[in-house]
């Protein structure tokens, strides 16, 4: 497994803390926030936007890997995202997709919420079995 450093998870956790205060989410009132370590250890932060339109909003995790895009990194090696709820708020299915395309296998996703770490799960542990880029080098 990737390791993360504490100072670095304290760094994550505090973006995604801070961003998931400015989501956009006046339709589900359901806040996330999301922040990626990129290979250059620079932290990428996303939180959800909705709009009128349901189905056209997009995840926080889905903003964060975009920044991170935007800002030019290339590879995800950690992520941290904060929900609130019982149910741990874990990536949804597209959102895993999306990080497979940046992220190693063995690349950390922490799940936390506004006090505390509560879970953390591997890339692949969340998606098994995943198709992503080497497929298409054939
Ligand atoms: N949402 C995220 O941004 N990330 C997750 O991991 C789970 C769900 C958002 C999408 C939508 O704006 C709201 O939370 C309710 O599903």
């Amino acid at each position: 497994m990737t390791t993360l450093a504490p100072r670095h998870l304290e760094r994550l956790l505090e973006a995604a803390r801070a961003v998931r205060r400015r989501a956009h989410a006046p339709y589900s009132r359901f806040l996330v926030g999301a922040a990626v370590l990129d290979e250059q250890d620079r932290v990428h932060a996303g939180c959800n936007v909705e709009n009128a339109a349901y189905p056209m909003g997009t995840c926080a995790e889905t903003n964060a890997v975009a920044a991170m895009v935007a800002a030019g990194g290339k590879r995800v090696t950690a992520v941290v995202v904060v929900g609130d709820g019982e149910g741990l708020v874990t990536p949804c299915g597209g959102c895993r997709q999306r990080l497979r395309e940046f992220a190693a296998l063995d690349a950390l996703v922490v799940v936390a919420d506004r006090e505390r770490v509560r879970a953390q799960f591997t890339v692949g542990e969340l998606l098994p079995q995943s198709f992503g880029p080497e497929n298409l080098k054939t």
